[in-house]
């Protein structure tokens, strides 16, 4: 693809950027689009992933067919199988009449399975299925039917840990990476965050005729050097919010253009300090301080940090036992006792309550529904799921 080809595949989809490996991503898409080979997108969340399996539909034999858009994380797990290969009447309670089902439904199209590691086991096989050979049965059904449909999946990096876990089958997850496309996280690309602000800021100035919002250098450079740990969404956010607030500020008539310096911007862009500890920086705005697409990067990262401390704390432990029980073997009370002190603020337990208290907040907010908590938080269905399921474990 040479370079006025690859700017006019950007324009077409609203694509800013000039990086490389971001390049290379759409140049990839494009290349494979025409096989059917199943393609893995991989990249933090917010990276842009969702244009990716949208070109390769469109640029492949099969644009004139369905192209369907699923997030494994929205279905619950009690429904998934249902709602990807159908099922018919009278199979659980509630199947009123036959239902045809993703996989049917995309014959001849392309299925794009966001959130991939969301996917729960039983269902895995039933998708290994389908990609080897087409094959899939109904829940409930006992006949085997066959659909042509080219897969897609997208998740974000926690698709590794899933596999070491075992959470996710290995065979599956070969099945899926054929090719793999990684949409870099915006902190890889800084030569392009001021192009998108700028994009975003003029973008939101024209729909709601404002004016757009320029900025210093020094500004940018505040702006380059954050972390964005929500990626361009986060940027998206933030660049509206600033257009919105700044250029009413400006006075009428002054220029058409706003420029802020370092200082201006700087109210809008999160303190790295702030990511770690929100809670404890409350400020004049009430709350937290945080916007939202911070409080779900935070949120996010607490719920992800939360796994990885129970993780480690669960191979620490068994190191520990295994040692402990060769050296000194260990009394009940003594377990009891150490039990009782790790329930005292160790940090794991902390963070653990922090994302619980989050997620109940946010439950308590949307009367219950766990949908509408969920978008708020920027975290899956399936994980509040999986949280409360824990909760009530621990409080039985
Ligand atoms: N390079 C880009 N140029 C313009 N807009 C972008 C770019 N990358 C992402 N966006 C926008 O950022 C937002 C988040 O992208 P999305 O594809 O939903 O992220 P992901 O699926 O990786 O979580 C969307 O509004 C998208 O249009
Ligand atoms: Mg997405």
């Amino acid at each position: 693809m040479d370079s006025q080809e690859l700017q006019r595949l950007k324009n077409k989809y609203d694509i800013v950027g000039n990086d490389a490996a971001l390049s290379h991503a759409l140049e990839t898409a494009v290349a494979v689009a025409p096989t059917d080979l199943t393609v893995l997108i991989t990249g933090e969340s917010g990276v842009g992933k969702d244009v990716i399996p949208q070109i390769i539909h469109q640029f492949s034999r099969r644009k004139t067919g369905k192209y369907l858009a699923i997030n494994c994380g929205a279905i619950p797990e009690g429904t998934i199988n249902s709602e990807l290969f159908g099922h018919v009447k009278g199979s659980f309670t509630g199947a009123v009449e036959d239902r045809k089902g993703y996989f049917e439904m995309a014959d001849g199209g392309t299925l794009f399975l966001d959130e991939i590691g969301e996917l729960p086991k039983e269902t895995q096989a039933m998708l290994l299925r389908v990609l080897q050979n087409g094959e899939f049965i109904k829940v409930g059904s006992s006949k085997v039917q066959k659909t042509d449909v080219r897969v897609i999946a997208a998740t974000n990096i926690s698709l590794r840990t899933a596999l070491q876990r075992g959470e996710f089958r290995e065979d599956l997850y070969y099945r899926l990476n054929a090719v793999q496309i990684m949409v870099p996280s915006l902190r890889e690309r800084k030569d392009d965050i001021y192009l998108l602000f700028r994009k975003f800021s003029s973008d939101f100035a024209e729909k709601n005729n404002a004016r757009k919002v320029s900025l210093s250098l020094e500004a940018i450079s505040l702006l380059k050097n954050y972390r964005w740990p929500g990626n361009v969404r986060q940027l998206k956010n933030i660049a509206e919010t600033v257009t919105a607030l700044e250029s009413s500020r400006a006075l009428p008539g002054a220029t058409e253009r706003v420029e802020l310096s370092r200082e201006q911007l700087a109210p809008y862009i999160p303190d790295e300090h702030d990511e770690l500890l929100p809670m404890a920086a409350p400020s004049q705005t009430g709350g937290t301080g945080l916007n939202d697409d911070e409080k779900r990067a935070f949120v996010q990262a607490i719920v992800d940090l939360g796994q990885k401390v129970e993780r480690l704390e669960a191979r620490v432990k068994a190191v520990e036992e295994a040692r402990s029980e060769a050296a000194f073997p260990q009394s009940p009370a003594a377990a009891d006792d150490e039990a009782e002190w790790q329930d005292q603020g160790t940090p794991e337990i902390t963070i653990r309550k922090a994302s619980d208290a989050l997620i109940q907040k946010a439950l308590e907010r949307h009367g219950g529904n766990i949908k509408e908590a969920a978008e708020e938080l920027g975290i899956s269905e399936r994980t509040i799921y999986r949280k409360l399921a824990k909760m009530k474990e621990e409080k039985a």
